[in-house]
This record gives structure tokens, sequence and C-alpha cells, in this order.
């Protein structure tokens, strides 16, 4: 197969791609398309699967049924042409603590067999677009996470890859190294294709084109975020929070809109339309003290919960 001709101006393409481990189907017959350009997530639980696509889709790991291409190259077939054009960033970050940042990046620039002016240049072009000037003679291992982080990329940077493979780009930093790493990929956006993947919503939601859903292995839903949102049944939330809510106005409740559940010091009603104000005289009437109400349109969570019957945080 080699070169597979690419009608439609794909950067990443899966075809049934499938991985097991033993009796585990890691993956399950994945079907993607990220366009050039684009920005493409995948969102889903711890165990999804979404690691195991990156690295077969970087050619570090074999697929045992279907396969994948990167520009039009096989992963299985084109290992060599696929490795030279996309950039990984891990998400077991793969940067060496003992090394300062600079030297992190001449390390992989000495790997791309770059000349000594070239390091020099590239290293320089990329800590600055990686906003890591100033600690580039810091030890890696001084570095916060987030610039932990920031370096990984730059260090998937180093060859100007086409395609850009990000795992997990922000797990565990604090919301504003999140915030700022928010940044940093977005201002990569239309430069490069980037595949990302993350287990928080919000990260979706406010970088990518479009998004995949992966549960246990399988793609359950893929558009745009307002998209997904739209396929929701329930349009509207509505979270009661109050002191003294007893089990019967809560059955009481459920008459009127049957997906009112029980929450955390309170009730959450889901419908196509609530009324506000029969929510409160109801339950006024019922003799609870309400302490704040909220109505909220759906979130990708509500999404995911809807496909799957289960939140997509541990
Ligand atoms: N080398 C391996 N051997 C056996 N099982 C594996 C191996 N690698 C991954 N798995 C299993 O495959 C499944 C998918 O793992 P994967 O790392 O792709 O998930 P993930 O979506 O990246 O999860 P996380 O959000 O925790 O990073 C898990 O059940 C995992 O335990
Ligand atoms: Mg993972």
């Amino acid at each position: 197969m080699g070169y597979i001709e690419d009608k439609n101006n794909f950067a990443i393409q899966t075809f049934n791609i499938t991985r097991k481990f033993g009796n585990l189907t890691a993956v399950d017959g994945v079907n993607l398309g990220v366009k050039k350009g684009e920005i493409f997530s995948l969102l889903g639980p711890n165990g999804a699967g979404k690691t195991t696509i990156i690295k077969m889709l970087c050619c570090l790991l074999r697929p045992t049924g279907g396969t994948g291409a990167i520009m039009g190259y096989d992963i299985q077939e084109e290992p060599l042409a696929v490795k030279s054009i996309i950039g990984i960033s891990p998400q077991e970050t793969a940067i060496s603590l003992h090394l300062n940042s600079l030297e992190n990046l001449e390390l992989i620039c000495g790997v791309y067999g770059m000349s000594k002016e070239e390091t020099k240049k590239r290293s320089e072009e990329i800590l600055e677009l990686m906003s890591l000037t100033k600690r580039a003679k810091d030890r890696a291992g001084k570095l916060s996470g987030g610039m932990q982080r920031r370096l990984s990329i730059a260090m998937a940077l180093v060859s100007d890859p086409l395609v850009l493979f990000l795992d997990e780009p922000t797990l565990g930093l604090d919301p504003q190294a999140r915030r700022s790493m928010w940044e940093q990929i977005a201002g990569l956006k239309g430069k490069k294709t980037i595949l990302l993947t993350t287990h928080y919503l919000e990260e979706a939601d406010a970088l990518a084109d479009r998004i995949a859903i992966i549960d246990e292995g399988k793609i359950i839903a893929l558009g745009t975020s307002g998209e997904l949102k739209n396929k929701i049944q329930d349009k509207q939330i509505m979270i009661v929070k109050a002191k003294n809510l007893t089990h019967e106005a809560i059955e009481g409740l459920r008459k009127i809109y049957p997906d009112a559940r029980e929450i955390e010091g309170g009730v959450e009603i889901r419908a196509k339309e609530i009324s506000f104000e029969r929510i409160v005289n109801y339950l006024h009437s019922e003799g609870t003290k309400i302490e704040s109400t909220l109505i909220k349109e759906p979130s990708l969570d509500d999404v995911f919960l809807q496909l799957t019957g289960k939140e997509i945080r541990e």
C-alpha cells in the first residue's frame, strides 16, 4: 500500500485501527480523519485507549488490526517517512532532568544531525516560541511542571514536524499553568496539525476544532464541541442547592421531571425545557429552603454522561 491516496486533505487517518493486549482490546476498530491544520482532540477517561492510538500512529507500537496513515504514509509500511514528519510530546514527559533546557533541545538537534550553527539557531527559536528563553540555562529538574511540559513540547517541535502529537499536555498542571499551556498550543494553530489527548473536557472545549470522545477503545461521538452538545436531548440543566431537601420532595419533582436526581446538597434536573418558577414554587410548597439555583447549558461532561451513563472524571 505505502502511500495512501488522500482525497480529503487528511493529515492523520486511521482505518479500523485496533490494538489488543492479550484478551484486552485497548483500541477497537477506530476510524478517524484529522484534517491538515486542525487541532483535534481525543477525549476520554483513563484507560480509554488514547495513548495506545498515539503510540501506534507514531510507530512506537504495532496495531494488531487495521492501520493508519500520516500525510498519506502508512504507519506500518513507511515508518521512516512517518517518523520524519511527526513530533511527539509523550504522556510521560521524556526530558533529561539533569540537563538544562537548552541542552535538552541541543540533544534533539543532534539526533536530527543539525550543524552547530543550525542547532544554536533552532534551539533559540524554539525556546522563544515556548516562552522558555529565560530558563534556558536552568536544569530541567528545577523547572515547574508546566515549564517541563513546555520543554517537552519544545523538543517535539525541533524537527519542525508537520504533525504534532501531544499526549495529555496539561496532565497534573494547576489551572493557571494549564491556561498558559492552552495559549501556547493555540499559538501553534494553523502551523501544525495537532492531535492532542486529554481527559479534561474544558481543554478539548477550549482548544480543539473537533473532538472525538473515546471510551473503552471505541469512538462514541465525533464533532465540534457545539455539535456534540447538540446531541444531548436534555438541553437544559438546573441545579438547586437546598438544606432540607427530602426524598419525598425529589420524588415529587420526578413526577414533573423524570430525570431529576439527587446530588450532594441538592438536586439536579435535566429536561428539554425547564420552568424555573415551577420548580422553585414546588420546592417551596414542600417546605424546602433553597440556598441557590443555577441553570446551565450542557457541557461535554453531560454529553459523555448521556452516551455512556458514567462521568468522565475518575
Ligand atoms: N503495554 C501494555 N500492555 C498491556 N496493557 C496495556 C499496555 N498499554 C496499555 N494497556 C492497556 O490498554 C488500555 C488503554 O490504555 P491507554 O494507555 O491507551 O489509555 P489512555 O486513554 O491513554 O488512558 P490515560 O488517560 O490514563 O492516559 C488500558 O486498559 C491499559 O491498561
Ligand atoms: Mg494516556
